[in-house]
């Protein structure tokens, strides 16, 4: 038998380009693939990108100006872009890049299979359909192959939401949800291959209305049938919207015990006439009500979000508005952005923010973001916490893992396996870390 051929991914953005840059190993898989530990190895190299921010198209375009010598050593060489640049840019890929083989958007990867046996006989192959097929039903993993402790779940995908400077809506498609059945056996599949925590993935997984025997099943629904389980201890999901957060998701909060108390929730700004601007349909202070109910439900909760500074025609009294939000809410951890025009989107044509003053912005709230994260980590130091361990850490004895609360946890002293779930209490408090001792 000849020796398998090597596939080399490398995944940008978010965690459903994780998910599926998995599927698409996966499905390649298949085809006699087996993972390439560098670029300089592989027998196929993809990309899976991500075109929410920034020149993402310029990137990837040097990013493949770097595999010209590869490709020139090795002529069988192949090389792909798959993800939401590949969806965005399609044939201009392969315009711009003649070296590049393979163009496959976010809705495509089940084809990947047909299209490699394509490439290989010398043709292009390029797949940006939005099919009807469900992909994630072509997409079966292999069987039984052992994983990590944490895996991704994706159960819901696009968008119908149009924030006015957002791509997703246009490169992941408009918004479906996985059937109930097919999610329950991956998640059973993935527990008896050793994982212990699962994070349902959607762009709006709270809108999430799956079909289950009775009709559809709301996202709450969804994780109390995952909630029985056996095996599985910690279930999350992301991303969600805030006018999807429902009362039986709230509630599920305060008495689904499998269920983290993290989570997820962008605001994007607390202007409420930037929100209007943003398209986002909720103002500060419907958002502030849903924290509320949140914190009743699950008073220990940690809010995560993301926001955007220097959004169109932005002022300082705007920006503040976004600050005082913050303020009130106070946040365990959050990504935040300048706002970086997307073509094609509305923002793109309104009044831009000069951009020293967005990034002077960005630099304020960052440091808003950081002291208030600083003292949540300082404020578990002395608390018993659950922590998932993943790994063994630098220090000998050590492992590491994360909290019910999504922190990293460095263990010390600890005697136990990766994929046990310990209770430590919590010793220390470092810059994007925790350090703690096992309880006995
Ligand atoms: N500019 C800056 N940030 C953006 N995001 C989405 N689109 C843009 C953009 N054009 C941010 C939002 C979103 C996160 C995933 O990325 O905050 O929630
Ligand atoms: Fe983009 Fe999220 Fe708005 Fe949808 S809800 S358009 S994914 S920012």
């Amino acid at each position: 038998m000849s020796a398998p051929k090597k596939l080399f991914i490398k995944t940008y953005g978010c965690q459903m380009n994780v998910y599926d840059s998995e599927r698409m190993a996966e499905a390649l898989g298949e085809k006699g693939y087996v993972e390439a530990k560098t670029a300089d190895d592989a027998d196929m190299i993809l990309l899976n990108t991500c075109h929410i921010r920034e020149k993402a198209a310029e990137k990837i375009y040097s990013e493949l100006g770097r595999f010209k010598g590869l490709k020139a050593a090795k002529p069988d060489l192949k090389i792909g872009v798959a993800g939401c640049v590949a969806q965005a840019e399609g044939q201009e890929i392969m315009r711009r890049q003649p070296m590049v083989d393979l163009v496959v958007g976010p809705q495509s990867y089940h084809r990947l299979p047909e299209m490699e046996t394509k490439i290989r006989q010398g043709e292009k192959a390029l797949d940006t359909d939005f099919p009807e097929e469900d992909k994630f039903e072509k997409l079966k993993s292999r069987p039984k192959a052992k994983r990590g402790p944490t895996a991704f779940l994706t159960v819901q995908e696009g968008c119908d939401k149009f924030c006015a400077f957002c791509v997703v809506p246009y490169t992941r498609g408009a918004e479906v949800s996985r059937p109930a059945d097919r999610i329950l056996t991956e998640a059973r599949d993935l527990v008896e291959r050793g994982v212990r925590e699962i994070t349902l993935l959607g762009q709006n997984v709270n809108a999430y209305h799956g079909a289950g025997e009775n009709g559809d099943l709301t996202l709450a629904q969804l994780i109390w049938q995952l909630d029985k389980v056996d095996g599985l201890e910690r279930i999350r999901f992301t991303t969600s919207h805030p006018n999807d957060m429902m009362d039986d998701l709230i509630e599920a909060h305060g008495t689904c015990t499998k269920l983290m108390p993290y989570l997820h929730l962008p605001v994007q700004s607390g202007s409420d006439k930037i929100l209007k601007r943003m398209n986002r349909s909720h103002t500060a202070e419907s958002y502030l009500r849903v924290v509320e109910k949140i914190r009743a439900a699950r008073p220990d909760i940690l809010l995560s979000g993301d926001f955007i500074v220097g959004f169109p025609e932005e002022t300082e009294a705007d920006f503040q508005a976004t600050l005082d939000l913050i303020a009130e809410v106070k946040y365990g951890t959050a990504y935040s952005f300048k706002y970086s025009t997307r073509p094609g989107t509305p923002a793109a044509e309104r009044p831009q923010v000069d951009d020293a003053e967005a990034s002077e912005r960005l630099q304020r709230l960052q440091a808003l973001l950081s002291r208030q994260q600083r003292e949540i980590q300082e404020s578990m130091v002395g608390r018993e916490v659950g922590v998932l361990l993943e790994k063994p850490g630098r220090l000998s004895g050590q492992m590491v893992g994360k909290s019910d609360y999504l922190h990293s946890v460095h263990v010390s002293d600890c005697n136990r396996e990766v994929g046990d779930l310990a209770r430590v209490r919590i010793m220390a408090s470092s810059t994007n870390s925790l350090a703690g001792e096992l309880i006995r």
